[in-house]
């Protein structure tokens, strides 16, 4: 039986990362599940977010993964922890979930010389107040400016994103950031979405600014992760094989995935809405 790494989003966002993953790490067999039918998670609450991700997992560890990554930063932020020890003592006690935030806060204070760091995300996100917290612990100089940019992911669901209208969105929550302080040197894409916004935020943002994206990040955390777990690297099957399951319609799926994969995917069907 295959015992592939499980990578989870609300909807297609995750394959930003899982395109850096599989790159860094293609020996792995990994299965892909975004919950399309129930996206965006951005500005659901805790309980609801929660529940759905819950659900997710659960049907992962069904598949037989042993290791499951949530590559949303919402999911992360709103269930990864009850789940971790709630959840997960009961069961699967030896599986493991893992999500995208505390890869990003472990490095991002090698970013900045300012030491102001934006961070764009999901409402959710924001509320959560994960980054800020994380942040601190690894890097506790660092001045943090959070900004919810609720209108990109429908934007970028939608295949709006590329298009001139987005650029008033764009630019509208970058300038709220730029508000809040001068002198921000580094903005985080903290919403697994964001990077096929990366040229036109680029654009809108003051000239020497570095803006940093997650995919590398993940995918090396993931590394140096089963590097010292040698108890789950073995659990891993290995083929390269990789398999992609939707909540929602797989034509949909299959049309829309290949911009933020980078190539052409084909998709199944899970009922578990
Ligand atoms: N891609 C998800 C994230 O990283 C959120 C998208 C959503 O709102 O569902 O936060």
């Amino acid at each position: 039986m295959r015992h592939p790494i499980g990578v989870f989003d609300s909807g297609y966002g995750g394959l930003t990362v899982l395109k850096s993953m599989v790159g860094r790490l293609p020996q792995y067999d990994y299965v892909y599940l975004g919950d399309n039918a129930r996206a965006p998670y951005g500005n659901r609450s805790f309980e609801t977010v929660y529940h759905y991700t819950l659900q997710c997992v659960r049907w992962l560890f069904d598949q037989g993964c042993p290791l499951v990554i949530l590559a949303c930063n919402t999911a992360s932020a709103k269930a990864l922890r009850t789940i971790q020890q709630n959840d997960l003592p009961n069961i699967a006690p030896s599986n493991r979930v893992l999500g995208v935030i505390r890869p990003t806060t472990e490095v991002i204070g090698n970013f900045t010389r300012s030491g102001k760091v934006g961070v764009l995300a999901t409402r959710g996100t924001v509320l959560s107040g994960s980054y800020p917290i994380e942040i601190e612990k690894f890097f506790p100089d660092l001045a943090v400016y959070q900004q919810a940019c609720p209108l990109w992911v429908p934007l970028i669901e939608n295949n709006e994103h590329d298009k001139p209208g987005a650029d008033y969105f764009v630019k509208e929550y970058l300038d709220q950031l730029q508000e809040q302080a001068p002198g921000i040197d580094t903005v985080l894409l903290a919403c697994t979405h964001y990077p096929l916004l990366k040229d036109k935020i680029s654009r809108f943002l003051p000239q020497g600014a570095t803006l940093i994206s997650q995919g590398e990040i993940v995918a090396d955390s993931l590394a140096d992760y089963l590097g010292r777990h040698p108890e789950m690297e073995t659990r891993c099957s290995k083929g390269g094989r990789l398999s992609f399951y939707t909540t929602d319609s797989p034509e949909d799926f299959d049309n829309h995935a290949s911009i933020f994969y980078g190539e052409n995917l084909r998709s199944e069907h899970v009922g578990l809405v």
